[in-house]
């Protein structure tokens, strides 16, 4: 698929599954995506900026669990898709965060170099067509010694999740985005793009290749969803 086609893609999907998007989040982790989101917001490094910015942010989840963090950093949470950021200010107007949310392309972030301690993306990466270009943005944007965090699906290894798990994405995930958001290509075209994330060497080449060093995975319940950590190098 040419990549314009699969921005269209993306923009279309996500208008229409956000009235449903945390709802079903939700149910179909069975309330894990909280804890994984969660785990990401804790293992954040403090760093001299007093600043985090989660890329693809989506109804705003992770950026107001890291807003949530003790030292109360402000936290930039960015989306292509305007109307996935209507429930995050809606979750945002009803607390105190420190979040400024903002319409934005991942591969072209619009903040000077050295910007934020830390970045931040949860399941949004494979949405992204190019991949390197977005990782040499969030590189660029972080201070030195600053870290990215990937939260992103890939299949399992063992193979008895793994068949559960193609399982799951191929038939019941589709059937049950379908019925609840009444558009199951939706829900089959992000099985597709679980299906071909790399597995987690081979994403670490590719944040080494965008310029990171000490790349690093973190395996979340069996393997389903992993954190993958990476920093830039000090000047
Ligand atoms: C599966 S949702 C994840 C949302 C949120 N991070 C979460 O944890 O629920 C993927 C998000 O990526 C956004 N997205 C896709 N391509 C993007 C891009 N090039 N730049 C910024 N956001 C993008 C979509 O609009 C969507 O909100």
């Amino acid at each position: 698929m040419q990549e314009a086609e699969q921005l269209r893609q993306v923009r279309r999907i996500f208008n229409q599954v956000v009235p449903v998007y945390d709802f079903l989040n939700r149910a179909l982790s069975l309330r894990e995506d909280v804890r994984w989101r969660r785990f990401v917001a804790r293992a954040i490094r403090p760093g001299p900026t007093g600043r985090v910015l989660d890329v693809a942010t989506g109804t705003g989840d992770l950026a107001l669990a890291i807003a949530a963090r003790p030292e109360k950093p402000l936290v930039a949470g960015l989306d292509l898709v305007p109307a996935m950021l209507e429930p995050a200010r809606r979750k945002l107007a009803r607390s105190r965060a420190r979040v400024a949310l903002l319409c934005g392309d991942g591969t072209s972030l619009p903040f000077p170099e050295a910007s934020f301690d830390a970045v931040t993306i949860a399941f949004g990466i494979r949405n992204i067509p190019r991949r390197g270009r977005a990782l040499g943005e969030m590189l660029r944007v972080l201070a030195p010694g600053g870290r990215v965090y990937v939260l992103e699906f890939t299949t399992p290894q063992k193979p008895w999740v793994r068949r559960l798990y193609r399982l799951y994405l191929r038939s019941w995930l589709p059937a049950l985005g379908g019925l609840v958001s009444g558009d199951g290509s939706s829900y089959q075209y992000l099985a597709d793009t679980i299906l071909e994330f790399p597995a987690p060497p081979a994403f670490r080449a590719e944040m080494r290749a965008a310029g990171f060093r000490a790349a690093r995975s973190h395996a979340l319940t069996h393997g389903i969803t992993w954190v993958h950590v990476a920093e830039k190098p000090q000047a």
